[in-house]
């Protein structure tokens, strides 16, 4: 199936001829306390242990900075003349990153007239680190999105529901035209956005559904995949990093299978998504894990429903179909058994979701079908303490935020004693936990157009990261 026609003429192609680039990490060095690779603020616990562009590509640049380095280009910023616009861009990364190593040895921030937020406290895993990245992201970060295919299958998504995101993301970075991260032409670009909504294509191409196997996600591979060849026969860019500077983003339970049918082509491309299953091929230091959300029609948030600590009667709250083995496990457990732990498989009549979780201490947020559940988010936005119980779960924004600081873990097989497990925590830690979730809640709210340190930057910032992380080179 061929959906997207291609031009014959590719005016770059030549440009191959002469430059041949390839992909390059950054090693960390021993000698001195700067590391370069995932600038420390991001955690470095990939399973497989390396990052994707370690594994295969050769090191041919020294990646350690010393300090009279990083001084200098502090002290100078941009340097030679009559760069290509690539070097232009590595230029510009290699001075965020040196920026980014100066917030982290001085622990101090940058902090320009008109800023009004800074990140401070435990929930950061290094506030400072963060502060100076989201900083050099606002200054620099530009996102290339291909303009190929048209709607609905391309540039369209919901905005709406529990798959919100998908279109609140392309509307923000695609057709609104409006953000200021949007590159105006490719060669500014520092990533590249394939503007596909899965659940939206899903909807689109899967009608009529006559039987069982019209539901093939083969359909959605090809379509995928068939774009990407389009995007890289047509310009140099896939090609130059093999996609490890291209994105995509889905919150739809098949989004990590449009990497499946390829994996070779996919290999270092950067899947945004809700469904950060571990297990499933999910790849902590190439994906991007991204808060699932449920948006009301015509709203950015569910209505505050947030009590004061004084005033939360119920200790933990869950309301949820048995969808999959954790949920089953909860519901026999604990289903309309106790007071202080709410566990409902459908809300007694009369009962409002929104107002139960404003009343509860913690809010139980087991995996459903999929390991993400848009109930993390609700609770945050309803000051109830989270608990992830969750199997190789990679929690969004990980890289950046101490998830034990504002959420408990309660591993499955210890469901049976939840209560016993959240009765135990003293009301000081309580506290300090609900006094984080009212601070972290800012980086899940979604504003449009987007705000600094909003949900959307917060997933701008992750891929971004992502991308400091390694360097394009053009070799002689
Ligand atoms: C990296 O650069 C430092 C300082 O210039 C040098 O001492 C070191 O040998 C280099 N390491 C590699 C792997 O080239
Ligand atoms: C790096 O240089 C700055 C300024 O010269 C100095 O204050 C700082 O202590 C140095 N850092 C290290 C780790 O040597
Ligand atoms: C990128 O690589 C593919 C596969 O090797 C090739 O078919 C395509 O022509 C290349 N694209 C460009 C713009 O050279
Ligand atoms: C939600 O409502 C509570 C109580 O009315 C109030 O204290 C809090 O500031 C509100 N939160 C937001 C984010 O509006
Ligand atoms: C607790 O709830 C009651 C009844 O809704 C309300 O009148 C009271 O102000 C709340 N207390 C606090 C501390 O928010
Ligand atoms: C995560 O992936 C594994 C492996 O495919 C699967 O067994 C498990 O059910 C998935 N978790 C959820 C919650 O779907
Ligand atoms: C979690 O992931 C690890 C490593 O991939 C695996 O060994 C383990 O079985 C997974 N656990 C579950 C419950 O899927
Ligand atoms: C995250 O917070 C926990 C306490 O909740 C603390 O033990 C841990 O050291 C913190 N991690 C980092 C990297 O700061």
């Amino acid at each position: 199936m061929k959906v997207f026609k291609s031009s014959l003429i590719c005016p770059l192609i030549f440009l191959v001829l002469f430059i041949n680039f390839s992909l390059v990490f950054f090693t960390p060095s021993n000698d001195d306390h700067i590391k370069v690779n995932h600038v420390s603020v991001i955690s470095s616990s990939s399973p497989q242990g390396k990052s994707p562009h370690e594994l295969q590509l050769t090191s041919s640049i020294n990646g350690s900075y010393n300090n009279a380095t990083i001084q200098a280009w502090i002290k100078f910023g941009h340097g030679r003349k009559n760069m290509t616009s690539l070097e232009r861009i590595e230029e510009g990364l290699a001075h965020a990153r040196a920026m980014i190593q100066e917030a982290i040895r001085s622990k101090k921030y940058t902090i320009t007239m008109k800023q009004s937020f800074v990140p401070k406290g435990s929930i950061y895993l290094n506030p400072h680190a963060f502060h100076q990245s989201h900083m050099e992201m606002v200054k620099r970060f530009k996102v290339w999105v291909y303009k190929e295919g048209e709607q609905p299958l391309v540039h369209d998504g919901p905005i709406n529901n529990k798959y919100s995101i998908e279109g609140q993301f392309i509307d923000e970075m695609d057709t609104s035209n409006k953000s200021p991260f949007k590159a105006t032409h490719p060669e500014q670009a520092h990533v590249f956005f394939i503007p596909f909504s899965v659940s939206k294509v899903i909807r689109y191409i899967y009608k009529p559904r006559r039987s069982r196997s019209d539901y093939d996600p083969h359909r959605l591979q090809v379509l995928v995949e068939d774009y990407v060849n389009i995007i890289a026969n047509k310009y140099t860019y896939w090609n130059r990093s093999q996609g490890a500077d291209h994105f995509l983003l889905s919150c739809h339970d098949w989004g990590p299978r449009v990497s499946y049918a390829n994996p070779k082509l996919f290999k270092y491309f950067i899947r945004a998504l809700c469904n950060a299953n571990i297990s499933e091929g999910f790849w902590p230091n190439r994906d991007v894990s991204i808060p699932q959300l449920n948006l009301p029609v015509g709203k950015l948030s569910p209505p505050n429903t947030s009590q004061h600590p004084n005033n939360r009667t119920i200790l933990a709250f869950f309301a949820g179909g048995a969808h999959g083995k954790i949920r089953k496990k909860l519901l026999k457990q604990w289903k309309d058994k106790d007071k202080e732990v709410q566990v409902h498989e459908y809300l007694p009549k009369g009962q409002d979701y929104t107002k139960l979780m404003g009343l509860s201490k913690f809010c139980l947020c087991p995996s459903g079908h999929e390991v993400a559940s848009p109930r993390v988010v609700e609770a945050i936005y309803a000051g109830c303490v989270p608990v992830i119980i969750c199997d190789n779960y990679s929690l969004p924004f990980s890289d950046v935020l101490n998830w034990s600081q504002f959420s408990m873990e309660i591993p499955v097989d210890r469901i049976p004693e939840i209560k016993t497990i959240l009765q135990s925590v003293t009301k000081a830690k309580y506290m300090v936990l609900y006094t984080n979730v009212k601070r972290v809640r800012k980086h899940f709210e979604i504003n449009r157009p987007a705000k600094p340190f909003d949900l959307i930057h917060m997933v701008l910032h992750s891929v971004w990261l992502r991308r400091i992380n390694f360097k394009l080179i053009t070799t002689p």
